[in-house]
């Protein structure tokens, strides 16, 4: 027996997203999103309503999204529960720093290491941001020995959209491309 739960956004593992911009005096902010993920192989999507981020997103046309990981899931917890526009000093009391990507006019969040970035493309239906990947800056502390991102090194939350956990994503079981054929 399967039980239905009607239209509901389940979809695991769920990323948890944190967007980086600039304001109009060019102060960082950042805040969390789940709802978005990639679409194609340099562009990403995310459902955003009004907020801060979104009016410094429209104004820069650009942002970044760095993954939020087990390291700074209070920060991370904190910049969704907080707007810049009630809190002046979001970004000290989450205890992030921030650097300018040399790609896009949007603040790296140095202590995230993994951060992808972004150039606005469009907007649709008022909320939903299209972004272009232009570059992805990974710090080297979770570089693996072969020179990229080790998912040994680096752990990333995944957001429970049922009982609204983060969780740390787990083990390794398998090879992608190549595990399926054994069936063939
Ligand atoms: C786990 C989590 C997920 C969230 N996902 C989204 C989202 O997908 N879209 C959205 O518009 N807001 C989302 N939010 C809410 C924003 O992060 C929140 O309103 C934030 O304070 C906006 O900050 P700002 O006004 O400084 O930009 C989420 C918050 C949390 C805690």
């Amino acid at each position: 027996m399967r039980k239905d739960f009607g239209a509901k956004p389940f979809l695991f593992p769920q990323p948890v997203m944190i967007i980086g911009t600039y304001d109009e005096k060019g102060k960082a902010n950042a805040m969390n999103a789940a709802w978005g993920g990639i679409v194609g192989p340099d562009e990403i999507m995310i459902d955003l309503s009004s907020h801060k981020t979104t009016d410094n997103i429209l104004l820069q046309k650009a942002f970044t999204v760095s993954m939020g990981d087990e390291e700074h899931m209070t920060a991370c917890d904190y910049v969704g529960l907080v707007s810049a526009n009630k809190e002046e000093d979001k970004m000290e009391k989450a205890g992030f720093t921030t650097t300018e990507s040399a790609f896009v006019h949007a603040p790296i969040i140095n202590e995230l290491p993994v951060t992808l970035e972004c150039r606005l493309v469009n907007v649709t239906d008022d909320t939903k941001f299209l972004g272009k990947i232009v570059n992805v800056s990974i710090d080297e502390r979770v570089l693996g020995e072969d020179g990229e991102l080790s998912l040994e090194k680096f752990s990333p939350i995944t957001y429970d959209t049922v009982h609204y956990g983060y969780y740390r994503l787990g083990e390794k079981v398998g090879n992608a491309f190549k595990d399926g054929a054994a069936l063939k």
